[in-house]
């Protein structure tokens, strides 16, 4: 939530903070601005209600000028999205520009006491509270200059932030802050680039460091990088290679991230299979569990924890643990989790799974379970994330950047890293006989070329967005394997065309559901041939019997469910538990494609941002 940018060095600083915000406004999109300190000495200071593109119409055509600069793309959590709540905010004084992105918890008792020695404050935000502090420590005392102040000021503030400060009086300086909040430092050749993720450093330099939580740096001209804690322990900054590629963050000739990132899936989960599915050895490598044996051979219990679709990964991973491994297994909402008090200890093994690694819910449940020593396993897709960062061990997805806000590839790859987690699980711990182990092993290689193959099914699955784009209501089902599918394509088509649709376990649509339907309701139904088609050919009959319009996902070669429903998509057969790599992938192709024909900002839906790192 809320993209940051910062460029100190001897370039222009502007362009490279357009560019950097249009790269993070995935990250919130409700207001958008710059500060960028010029050559005179005089702060340019831009803010505007709306996206990047808002703020520069706004500036009509005025460019700042300047080697020194910071850009935030906000996420509203303190007062609406407006002019002035948007970001950089400035010290009483003017002098100070700083932006943030976090919650200060404490904000509201730091205000009054701020207001109270004689501060006035202009927006609803935390934000421009702590910019005032740091004004007002840095005036209370001679001795501290602008990074000390900034450390001593975030030893009094409780809640998250990642933050970059400008001051007018420096112009060769900038300081930043993280907690709980991604800040990744660039390294230069003279000069320094900050963003909340490496997607606007990228272009410049390979050469990174992740601040980690409770630091807080200075990057100067004349002294380069500097970084303490806030409890003023002296940290070495460690420099690590960026492997992410200028394409990958990119649209590719395509017209949304969404549809691009929908279209990579056949590549993206072969690379997630790469050198960890190796047919040739008769094997499966995943180091985050070779490399703990005894551990996942003795474990209890798997917990998982996660948000949004990563959840809908997490309940797959259940069904896939406990056949594969025969091993109980508690999926978890991290936000329920943490605010429990779960029976949790040594011989648990927590799995948290977060495409971004920042989400706050998901790292505040590990960092709980750790605490009451559970081992924790992060499945991950941002390189360098906190939560691959704070996990024992884990497993990256190397699905790329995903941009749009819309989880796409990064569910599919999600998929794949549990089925290889869960395939050798279960035969280390004896659950999977050699047979069964090596016909599963085939058949996850033969994924990626089957959903290479759907996406051969675009015109069609256009042709049903067109047909049923204004239905006010949809009802997704499935069963077994299947029913996260249904929760996942019900999610997919709310968050990015705004119809409202649910998930249910087709089951349970006689418990209540069933009420819903008439002619106007359309019924997408995963009717894939698996252990529980029967019973879903009669979910279909029942639907049907009511009137309802039944889309549905089934086998390829399958006549029974085609003579009931009145559409059918065609997946090709695989085994059960890899199912759900296949069934989702025409739910995303006909959620993008009523969402386009709705006119729907499709990479960033409304409200949403694609890192959520607030609770
Ligand atoms: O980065 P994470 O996987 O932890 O994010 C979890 C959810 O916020 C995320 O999956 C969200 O539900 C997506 N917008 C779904 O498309």
């Amino acid at each position: 939530m809320c993209g940051i940018v910062g460029y100190l060095g001897e370039k222009e600083a502007f362009p490279l903070l357009i560019k950097g915000l249009k790269r993070l406004e995935y990250r919130g999109y409700d207001s958008a601005g710059i500060a960028v300190l010029g050559d005179d000495g005089k702060l340019q200071h831009h803010r505007r209600k709306g996206k990047v593109d808002d703020l520069l119409a706004h500036m009509e055509g005025r460019v700042p000028s300047g080697s020194l600069g910071i850009g935030h793309t906000r996420w509203a959590t303190h007062g609406p999205p407006n002019d002035v709540n948007a970001h950089p905010h400035l010290s009483g004084d003017g002098q100070l520009a700083l932006i943030h992105n976090g919650i200060i918890e404490n904000y509201h008792a730091l205000k009054e006491t701020l207001v109270a020695r004689g501060h006035t404050f202009y927006s609803d935000t935390d934000t421009e509270v702590l910019v005032h502090l740091i004004e007002e420590i840095l005036k209370s005392s001679e001795d501290l200059d602008l990074f000390e102040a900034t450390r001593v000021a975030l030893n009094e503030v409780v809640g998250a932030y990642a933050i970059a400060v400008v001051d007018v009086a420096r112009p060769g300086e900038l300081i930043l802050a993280r907690k709980s909040s991604p800040l990744v430092i660039g390294i230069g050749d003279g000069e320094f680039f900050v963003a909340s993720d490496a997607t606007p450093i990228i272009e410049y330099t390979k050469n990174v460091v992740y601040l980690e939580d409770e630091e807080v740096a200075k990057v100067s001209l004349s002294s380069g990088l500097k970084i303490r804690t806030i409890k003023n322990h002296r940290v070495t900054p460690v420099i690590t290679e960026l492997e992410m590629a200028m394409e990958s963050i990119e649209k590719g000739g395509y017209e949304h991230f969404m549809l691009k990132e929908i279209h990579e899936q056949p590549r993206s989960i072969a690379d997630c299979l790469r050198g960890r599915l190796r047919l040739g050895h008769g094997a499966i490598r995943m180091a985050g569990i070779d490399d703990h044996q005894q551990m996942w051979t003795d474990a209890q219990r798997l917990i998982i924890v996660a948000c949004g679709t990563s959840w809908h990964a997490g309940l797959i991973a259940e069904y896939m643990f406990e056949d594969f491994a025969r091993i109980p297994v508690e999926v978890e909402y991290a936000s329920e989790f943490r605010y429990r008090n779960p029976v949790i200890g040594e011989g648990d093994i927590l799995i948290a799974i977060s495409q971004s690694g920042e989400t706050a819910d998901t790292l505040a449940a590990i960092r709980m379970a750790k605490e009451k020593g559970a081992h924790v396993f992060g499945i991950c897709n941002v390189v360098g994330s906190s939560i691959s960062r704070e996990s024992h061990s884990g497993a990256y997805t190397h699905a790329g950047p995903e941009i749009g806000v819309a989880s796409t590839k990064a569910f599919t790859a999600q998929l794949a890293v549990l089925a290889l987690c869960a395939i050798r699980v279960g035969r280390l711990r004896g659950a999977l006989d050699e047979q069964r182990f090596n016909r599963l092993m085939v058949d996850l290689s033969g994924i990626p070329e089957k959903v290479e193959a759907l996406m051969q099914l675009e015109p069609e699955i256009e042709k049903i967005a067109e047909e049923f784009k204004n239905a006010p209501n949809a009802l997704f089902l499935g069963r077994g394997y299947n029913f996260p599918v249904a929760l996942e394509g019900a999610l997919k088509l709310k968050e990015i065309s705004y119809i409202h649709a649910e998930g249910y376990p087709a089951a349970e649509m006689k418990h209540g559901p069933i009420a819903l339907i008439d002619e106007n309701m359309p019924v997408f139904i995963v009717a894939t041939k698996d252990a529980h088609y029967d019973k879903v050919v009669s979910n279909i009959q029942e639907v049907k019997a009511r009137g309802g319009k039944v889309i549905a996902i089934v086998t390829a070669g399958d006549s029974e469910v085609k003579s009931m429903a009145d559409k059918t998509i065609e997946v090709h057969r695989a085994d059960d538990a890899f199912v759900p790599l296949l069934s989702t992938i025409p739910f995303q192709l006909l959620s993008y494609h009523i969402a386009v024909k709705l006119e729907r900002n499709v990479d960033q839906p409304r409200n949403l941002a694609k890192s959520v790192t607030v609770e």
